[in-house]
């Protein structure tokens, strides 16, 4: 035999060598839960190891983690039923829990990077990501909503917008807006392909967003359809998105690949609640060695293409790669 692919990986030292992917704490933003209803912090039941912050704690969880290298955060709001309503008007009240949270983090941690979420539904009583009219997601008046939130936000000092709502047209809405108010500077990060998942079911427990009527399948995506995803990325291009994300990751790997035979801008993969609550579940239990399962997930979704991972395992992986 002239070609014996196991020479290649005869010791450790050449494994490595030939390796051909690689993850880093560069590659990583670690979604973070913030709450204005949890004294310190509070356990997700459904997501072991990940926890609803107080925003005081969560500044210490913050500087923890960029300790380890991990410099990007995807915050989400935990909001009280009380303050919800269908136009989302705590979305963009400066004083709310959100937007105070936002200033507060770039105030202390002028250097970290803050991914704030424009979407609708944790300020939603419907729980869903447009205004709700007769059990119909309108999308052209949601448009208006999600652009005076995302400015909000770029007011309050956030990085990067990112827009997971899956309303057409709202990259170049936004992005309109917030050039009009000078916020030249701020990425949107354009979830565009996100489809109707059920991996998402532990997020929403997170958020207490569970839609209070129907699905997400008039907004979100077919899983069935990957010639589709091709369209939204091609108009999330077109209106201006600094980076296009795939959601969930690992059900969707293929597309995630698509995208990189695509398209030249930077790609990222949202590694969402229920396929890490699948991990810890089954590691819980002894069932798989949760560790290396992880470490496979996360580099496979490097393999398939992606540049940026979001990932609930970001924090731990970290701590296990300082340890080594
Ligand atoms: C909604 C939103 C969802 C997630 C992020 N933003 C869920 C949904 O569409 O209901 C899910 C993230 C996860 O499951 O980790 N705007």
């Amino acid at each position: 035999m002239l070609r014996r692919p196991r020479r290649n990986r005869k010791n450790e030292i050449v494994r490595k060598l030939v390796q051909e992917n690689d993850l880093s704490v560069n590659d990583f933003i670690y979604p973070l839960f913030v709450s204005s209803e949890v004294k310190d912090k509070e356990e997700i039941v459904s997501m072991h190891g990940i926890y609803r912050y107080s925003p005081q704690i969560l500044l210490w969880e913050i500087e923890d983690c960029m300790k380890l290298g991990l410099n990007a955060f995807a915050l989400f709001p935990h909001i009280s039923d009380n303050k919800k309503d269908n136009e989302a008007s705590e979305s963009w009240n400066e004083n709310g829990l959100y937007l105070s949270t936002i200033k507060m983090i770039k105030e202390k941690f002028p250097e970290c990077v803050i991914v704030s979420d424009v979407a609708m539904d944790p300020y939603s009583n419907f729980g869903h990501d447009g205004v709700v009219e007769n059990e119909e997601i309108l999308n052209d008046v949601t448009l208006e909503i999600l652009a005076r939130m995302a400015l909000a936000q770029a007011q309050a000092g956030t990085d990067i917008v990112a827009p997971s709502d899956m309303m057409d047209g709202r990259i170049g809405y936004i992005r309109k807006k917030l050039d009009e108010h000078g916020y030249t500077n701020v990425l949107i990060l354009a979830y565009t392909a996100k489809y109707a998942s059920g991996f998402y079911g532990p997020f929403r427990d997170a958020l207490n967003s569970v839609p209070k009527f129907g699905d997400k399948k008039t907004y979100q995506m077919n899983p069935a359809n990957s010639r589709e995803a091709l369209v939204e990325l091609q108009l999330d291009i077109d209106e201006g998105a600094d980076i296009v994300m795939v959601k969930p990751a690992l059900s969707y790997l293929d597309i995630i690949s698509l995208f990189r035979k695509n398209c030249n801008i930077p790609i990222a993969a949202y590694n969402v609640s229920g396929e890490y609550a699948m991990v810890k579940a089954a590691g819980q239990k002894n069932w798989i060695d949760e560790k290396r399962v992880r470490d496979e997930i996360l580099l496979s979704i490097k393999r398939s293409g992606a540049d940026v991972i979001l990932s609930y395992f970001a924090k731990e992986w970290a701590l296990d790669i300082v340890r080594m």
